[in-house]
């Protein structure tokens, strides 16, 4: 059921991914996608320059699990120099089957990916990067609309008009990301043209997710309306938990600010929402599909649901389509 060309290239049973997610996509929770029948991303810039930490985790997933387990290269500019070439060399030598880039075109990476027989998703927040990514030879791109946790494009276009663009656009698969939270959502990104489903925020309500139940208490309460986008105006926009602080940030923008004004006021604590569930004084990144969620299931239980609805969905649009026997 729902086999599409990414469940064939990535060898998973269904199309759902787990995006790469600083700080909380570890072991657990890359694991848990892999035995549920997906993939998921454990992220080298959790451990910036500990690189034996970054193995160490990825061994942990794979005692966890027989399943595919990635590992996501951040190429966003960073204060910091980024080991990106030594990612490269461990996803080589750890046999990681498939690596998710983002931030920038993955040009300089793509071919020693490739040689160590690595597929690469590349993710982009808009049409004109994935033809870019196909243009370098990546073996999937994902799409990520406005809506999504993370880093949304400057453009503002959502996922239901950015996903079938890209289909069109591009040859190689497509993975919509962006407000997708359940099976109504995967089975919608497959009407779009897209192959698989990514969701970010949608996995970080799970019991396997690293992270404080207070916060994962908090996503189960807060709305659709509960995010902010910010920092549009420096040229690297987020969308984050709406709080004190990012109506703050908007204020400043909205005066024209500057990056270097706006360091200080955002550099505090960034990790405070999953160390102690602290919501304040943060900017933490989720998505508008934090509406959606109710409740706090296992990894399992979510993909038994989502293929259950999106199985739901099919049905309900095979109903409202008159057989061939009918219109004869
Ligand atoms: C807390 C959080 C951290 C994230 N960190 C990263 C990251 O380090 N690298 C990356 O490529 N994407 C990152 N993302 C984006 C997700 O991988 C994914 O693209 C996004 O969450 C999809 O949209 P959704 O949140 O609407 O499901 C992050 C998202 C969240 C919510």
């Amino acid at each position: 059921m729902f086999q599409t060309r990414i469940t064939e290239m990535f060898g998973i049973r269904y199309p759902i991914i787990c995006g790469g997610m600083f700080w909380i996509g570890r072991a657990e929770l890359v694991a848990a996608v892999a035995n549920a029948g997906g993939v998921g991303f454990i992220v080298g810039s959790t451990f910036g320059e500990n690189l034996d930490a970054l193995r160490a985790e990825i061994r942990k997933a794979r005692d966890l699990t027989d399943g595919p387990i990635g590992l996501n290269i951040n190429l966003f500019p960073s204060a910091r120099p980024q080991p990106i070439e030594e990612w490269v060399r461990i996803a080589v030598e750890e046999k990681i089957p498939v690596v998710e880039t983002s931030g920038r075109a993955p040009g300089a990476i793509v071919e020693a990916l490739h040689e160590g027989g690595v597929k690469i998703m590349h993710k982009v927040p808009g049409v004109r990067y994935a033809r870019t990514a196909e243009r370098l030879g990546c073996d999937a791109v994902a799409i990520v609309g406005y809506e999504c946790g993370g880093h949304p494009g400057l453009e503002m276009v959502t996922s239901l008009v950015l996903v079938p663009l890209c289909a069109d656009a591009v040859d190689i698969p497509v993975v919509a990301g962006g407000g997708f939270a359940d099976g109504r959502g995967l089975a919608a990104a497959l009407a779009l043209g897209a192959d698989a489903v990514l969701m970010g925020t949608r996995f970080m309500a799970t019991q396997e997710c690293y992270g404080h139940p207070a916060w994962k208490e908090y996503m189960v309460k807060a709305t659709e309306a509960d995010t902010a986008y910010v920092m549009r105006s420096v040229g690297n926009p987020i969308r984050v938990a709406k709080n004190d602080l990012t109506d703050k940030v908007q204020e400043m923008e909205a005066r024209g600010t500057t990056i270097e004004e706006l360091l200080p006021v955002i550099g505090g604590a960034p990790n405070i929402a999953f160390e102690k569930g602290q919501v304040e004084n943060t900017l933490v990144s989720v998505g508008q599909s934090m509406g959606l969620i109710q409740d706090v299931p296992t990894v399992q239980e979510l993909f038994d649901r989502i293929i259950e609805q999106a199985t739901e969905a099919r049905e309900r649009l095979d109903h409202m389509l008159p057989t061939k026997a009918a219109k004869s």
